[in-house]
Formats: C-alpha cells, sequence, structure tokens
C-alpha cells in the first residue's frame, strides 16, 4: 500500500530497487518524524485547517505513537515503503477521516527534510560531546605528563625537545580547531525546513515562524527551495566537519602506533588492552589504534562520496537524496565510536620517562646550546657554526635542560586558555545553563 496509490501496486523489483534498506535507515527518523507532524498539525490548527477537538485527537494518537518509538517497538510494515507512510497510515488505521487530513500543506520531501534537520542536529550534539570528553582527557594528560620531556621530530629525524604536555595538548588544541566546523554544521543544521512541501511552498497560509518554535529551531529556511536544496548540504557540512575530527584522530592514532613501536617505546597500554598474534608469541600489537586510524581514514572519504552523490542534480527534490542516509548515518555512529575509544584508551596510556637520557637524542639540545651563546652575546649565525663544527668533531656535550617560557611552550603550555576557546566553541552547541 502506497500513499500516491492510484489503483496500481507497482513491480515488485522495482520496489526492492527504489525502497532498498531506506526502511531500516528510517528507523532513527522515526521520533523526529512524530515530533514534526505534531508541530505541523498544531499549526495547521492555529490556521484554522483542523479543529481544537481534531488536533486533540491526533496529538494524542501521535504521543501513542511515540511512546511505541521510545519502547523500540516501533515498525515499519511490510508493503509501507517508509517511516512517514507508516505513521500516517498508523493514525489513519485508528482514526479514520481525521488521520488523512494531517498531510495538508506538506509533502513527505518536507517530512524528511525536517526529520533529517532533527536528527542531524542531535547527532552533532552527540558527536560535540564525545569531542568534548576525548578534549578533556587530553587536557588533563598534558598536565599530568607537563614535564616529561620526549623527543621532537622533523622529517622524522631527532629535532628539538618536546615533551607529554605538548603532545597531549596539542591534539585537545587541534579539535578546538574541528569543534568550529562542528558548530558550522550544527548551525547549518539547526535551521526549519518545513512548509517548504513538495520542494515549493503550498497555497495555505502556514505559519512557518510556529513551527520554528515549536521544534526549537534557530531560524528558519526561508526560501522553499533553499530549504530543499538543504538536503545534501546539511550532511555535506556534517561530513566535512567529521573529515576534520577524522583527520585529527587519525593522526593521534598513528603517533600512538609509533610511539608503542619497540624503537621507540614512548608509551604502553595495559597487555589487556593490546592484541596477539597467532604465531608469535611475545606480540602486544596496537590493534585499536590501527582499525581506528583505518576507521578515521575513511571517515575523511564521506564528503567525497557526499559530494559525488549530489553533483550537478537539478534543483528540487531527486530520489538520489534518499541515499544520503546510508552515507551520514553510519557515519556520524562511526565518529562517535572511535571518539569513545580513543578516550577509554587514553584513560589507561603509560608514558616512559627518562627518555631523553638515551644518547640516541644528544642532538636534540644543539638548538638550546645555540640559543645559550646568543643569550651571552654571540650573534646567532655564529653560535650555530660554532655548535655545528662541535657535532661534527665529536666534541659536542648535550646540557640536558630545557627552559622554554613564551606562550604555547613546553613550560608554559596554556591549557586553560585552549580551555576557554573550546567551552565557547561548546556553549553554541550545548549551552551550559
Ligand atoms: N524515502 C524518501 C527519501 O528519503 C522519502 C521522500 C520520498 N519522496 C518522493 N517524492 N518520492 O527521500
Amino acid at each position: 500500500m502506497k500513499l500516491w496509490s492510484k489503483g496500481f501496486e507497482p513491480d515488485k523489483m522495482i520496489e526492492e530497487f527504489t525502497v532498498g534498506n531506506d526502511r531500516e535507515l528510517d528507523l532513527r527518523l522515526a521520533r523526529y518524524d512524530v515530533e514534526g507532524s505534531m508541530a505541523h498539525i498544531k499549526m495547521l490548527q492555529s490556521i484554522g485547517l483542523l479543529s481544537a477537538e481534531e488536533l486533540d485527537i491526533l496529538l494524542k494518537a501521535l504521543g501513542e505513537i511515540a511512546e511505541v518509538i521510545e519502547r523500540d517497538e516501533f515498525k515499519i510494515e511490510d508493503g509501507i515503503e517508509d517511516v512517514h507512510s507508516q505513521v500516517e497510515f498508523m493514525l489513519t488505521a485508528k482514526l479514520g477521516d481525521v488521520g488523512k487530513k494531517i498531510h495538508s500543506g506538506r509533502s513527505r520531501n518536507d517530512q524528511v527534510l525536517v526529520d533529517l534537520k532533527l536528527f542531524m542536529r542531535d547527532e552533532l550534539k552527540k558527536v560535540a560531546e564525545a569531542v568534548e570528553k576525548l578534549f578533556r582527557r587530553l587536557q588533563m594528560l598534558s598536565e599530568e605528563h607537563k614535564d616529561v620531556l620526549m623527543p621532537g621530530y622533523t622529517h622524522l629525524q631527532v629535532a628539538m625537545p618536546s615533551s607529554f604536555g605538548l603532545w597531549f595538548g596539542a591534539y585537545a588544541e587541534s579539535l578546538a580547531d574541528d569543534m568550529q566546523m562542528l558548530v558550522a554544521a550544527y548551525n547549518i543544521a539547526n535551521q526549519n525546513p518545513l512548509g517548504s512541501a513538495a520542494g515549493y511552498g503550498s497555497s495555505f497560509p502556514l505559519d512557518r515562524e510556529m513551527t520554528t518554535r515549536l521544534l526549537g529551531f534557530d531560524t528558519l529556511h526561508y526560501n522553499v527551495v533553499a530549504a530543499q536544496m538543504s538536503r545534501g548540504k546539511t550532511e555535506r557540512a556534517a561530513s566535512m566537519a567529521i573529515s576534520a575530527i577524522a583527520s585529527t584522530l587519525g593522526h593521534l592514532a598513528m603517533d600512538v602506533c609509533m610511539w608503542m613501536c619497540q624503537n621507540f617505546g614512548f608509551v604502553s597500554f595495559p597487555d589487556e588492552l593490546t592484541t596477539g598474534s597467532s604465531i608469535m608469541p611475545h606480540k602486544k600489537n596496537p590493534d585499536v589504534f590501527e582499525i581506528m586510524r583505518g576507521k578515521c581514514n575513511r571517515l575523511q572519504s564521506v564528503q567525497n562520496e557526499i559530494a559525488l552523490l549530489t553533483a550537478n542534480l537539478p534543483l528540487g527534490y531527486n530520489r538520489d537524496l534518499q541515499l544520503l542516509k546510508d552515507i551520514i548515518f553510519p557515519a556520524t555512529t562511526e565518529m562517535i565510536q572511535c571518539l569513545e575509544m580513543a578516550d577509554f584508551m587514553l584513560q589507561h596510556i603509560r608514558v616512559k620517562h627518562d627518555i631523553i637520557n638515551d644518547s640516541r637524542y644528544d642532538y636534540l639540545f644543539t638548538v638550546e646550546e645555540v640559543n645559550r651563546l646568543v643569550l651571552d652575546g654571540v650573534p646567532f649565525r655564529e653560535a650555530y657554526k660554532k655548535v655545528g663544527l662541535e657535532v661534527q668533531e665529536g666534541t659536542y656535550k648535550p646540557v640536558r635542560s630545557v627552559h622554554h617560557t613564551h606562550a604555547g611552550s613546553i613550560n608554559n603550555l596554556c591549557n586553560p586558555q585552549i580551555a576557554l576557546k573550546f567551552q565557547a566553541l561548546m556553549d553554541k552547541i550545548s549551552p551550559k545553563a
């Protein structure tokens, strides 16, 4: 049975091909579909398209459907195309003609749009909360290990002293940058498209300001064509934010894999958080961070998939848009999983002390030596030459003390300032009050 049934049923193969796994994906939209319908009918009543009694009856029935969804018992029945049809069929089955009234002034294109906006808004908030947890963990670790030095590399060659305070703190601040993208994606999702109907508005005097208020959107997607166009753009903005976070997290995962390698040995984890080999009895592998690196790399391709799916589509609704769900739904879920796993693992990370006392890191301190000479009045280029010659002749002796005081350096990490930056962004998605 179709909402658009006109006395014939489409071929089964056509049905399967066009619906695919959409019904399964739609289950995640069910609660938002009901929420959107509730706002829509309240608005219909306010403009005289439903009586107060009809509104009461409909709200009660929708409330019951919401409870079924809450209990995880909501199903899209065989032969019913999508969540929007299922909700309407349930209403009509229960209420007859009253149920048939709720679709005035809207279209499924409109419904799926508003469902997706509400869904994306919630998902992005969950992503932001997972980012926040990891951010706090990294900042804590940065403070805890701020006095533990480690080598810094350029070209993957021993370069200058670094520290675990800098390393952990760097990823925290990097996440603060990614939050800028997340806030942008959230703001794009937080606009009401409802009332765009099939994509070109309606001859009913729909009160779109009212549904904006009822659904707690920040503002309207005013232009109905722009509202319809926002399908795809909303997901694309979200995927760009996810890509930014995934890039940071994938980079962190790579560092951990490398620092766990025996040639570095800078960090380790309790045995039960590592994995073994079927042949080599000594192995304690970093599989968690390898899978994380792989997943994060894949997550960065989601924006490409969306760009290709939506490139050059004609204006207005096109069924291609349905496939967006299959790309973005698993992406937000996987992003959250990776962030939570990183937080869990880092809770147990052990860092090695005394790394830099090893003679292979002697040259980490050449620049410290040059700078000492400069402070004694030797011009930089001469001091550089002097230390360079000592290195060449094998007479260079490292002084392993570090005193970096400027903002953002080893002995002045500025973690509180970074936390303020992060909090200001987080407040835009999830205000403290
Ligand atoms: N499952 C569809 C989607 O996600 C719902 C909208 C259907 N609209 C239509 N005109 N066929 O896009």
